[in-house]
């Protein structure tokens, strides 16, 4: 048996690991801690009332996803990003040390498994504008469409230089969780996974944005040139990766997640519009007046790239599906989905947004 708190389980990648979890393993007992950001505050959670459930429920397992993660809202409000994912980390693990130190087996058995990002590692060069593909990344399945628009990769050992309040915070817990390895002989894991997409993403993050404009026949606000690189991957290999790793990852590693799979984000418009004009039955393209050029993001990362070779070749894992597919299956759901998009872009969600962070 085994007892596992998922934080952020009614987030978006938090959701596709519990869905992932409680279909997978109907003998573990799952327990998603959430509702901690919008509604509240994981630095509000006491130490103690989370030693008092991991008491209660005997939990020997840790999946901390619950985070708050938009960079825009990380420039108009850092000091969340600060108490959230920094002081919501710390109380977490200060919960996990005092129950699981009280126990005769201490941390026999144990593991803090820390989901963070690749942002943390800062920003990669822009050496190749048009793409190469190089030939270093021939472990990815999806081989086709990872241009690399630089020479480098983020790897495990990269230096720590985040530029955005939300990656800075993120370093913070990072480092925390480590620390109670190296301090305590708490048994951490900590990964750095890409950008993600997918089912259930909050509508503030560029693709469930753009899918939710093209619909509604609204202006796609693109920052700066739209020339910036993210590399993306399907939420579900992401969780899929934090199974893996939850169950095999080696105890005080850390380990990058990522599908070598870059791209420009006014690529990634493009591919959308068309998508979303195809499954509407619009003529294809026929949004791309939609794209707006606006004022750039403060500090705006060129690019992100993810090294997750060790990953591959050391627990076996590989991203599933081609970006192409990917994108298709999400715009088709978000299409699917318009309702739980309506209650969130026009309900109280919106008056609350506006309140805390101004009118965007
Ligand atoms: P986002 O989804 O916010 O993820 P992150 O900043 O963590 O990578 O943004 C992805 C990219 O899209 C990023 O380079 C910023 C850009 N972007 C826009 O151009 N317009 C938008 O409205 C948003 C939300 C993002």
């Amino acid at each position: 048996m085994k007892n596992i708190v998922i934080t952020g389980g009614a987030g978006f990648i938090g959701s596709h690991v519990v869905r992932l979890f409680v279909n997978k393993y109907p003998e573990y007992k799952i327990i998603n801690l959430d509702k901690l950001t919008y509604a509240g505050n994981l630095a509000n959670l006491k130490d103690i009332e989370f030693y008092k459930l991991m008491q209660d429920e005997h939990v020997d397992g840790i999946i901390h996803l619950a985070a708050e993660s938009h960079v825009d809202r990380s420039i108009k409000d850092p000091f969340t990003f600060a108490k959230t994912n920094v002081m919501g980390t710390l109380s977490l693990l200060q919960a996990a040390k005092l129950y699981w130190e009280s126990l005769p087996e201490k941390y026999e058995g144990k593991r803090f498994y820390h989901i963070s990002t690749d942002e943390v590692y800062g920003a990669l060069k822009m050496n190749h504008p048009e793409g190469i593909t190089p030939p270093f990344t021939t472990t990815a399945s999806s081989s086709e469409h990872h241009l690399a628009y630089g020479d480098d990769f983020f790897y495990e050992t990269t230096k720590y230089t985040p530029h955005s309040p939300y990656s800075a915070s993120k370093a913070g817990s990072d480092h925390f969780v480590r620390a109670f390895h190296d301090t305590y002989g708490m048994p951490t894991i900590v990964t750095n996974c890409s950008n993600n997409y997918g089912p259930y993403q909050f509508p503030e993050k560029l693709i469930p944005l753009f899918i939710n404009n093209i619909r509604h026949k609204k202006p796609l606000p693109v920052y700066g040139k739209g020339e910036n690189v993210r590399d993306w991957l399907f939420v579900e290999d992401h969780a899929r990766a934090i199974d893996v790793i939850f169950h095999n990852g080696k105890v005080a590693e850390t380990y990058n997640i990522g599908g070598f799979n870059e791209w420009k984000n006014i690529d990634i418009i493009k591919v959308v519009i068309k998508t979303v004009d195809r499954l509407l039955g619009r003529a294809e393209g026929e949004d791309m007046n939609l794209i707006t050029y606006v004022t750039d993001r403060l500090g705006h990362d060129a690019r992100y790239a993810i090294d997750s070779t060790k990953l591959q070749k050391e627990l076996g894992w590989e991203p599933s599906l081609q970006f192409e597919e990917g994108i298709e299956k999400t715009v088709r759901w978000y299409l699917d989905n318009q309702e739980w998009l309506d209650n969130i872009t026009s309900g109280d969600y919106e008056k609350y947004y506006e309140k805390m962070y101004g009118n965007r």
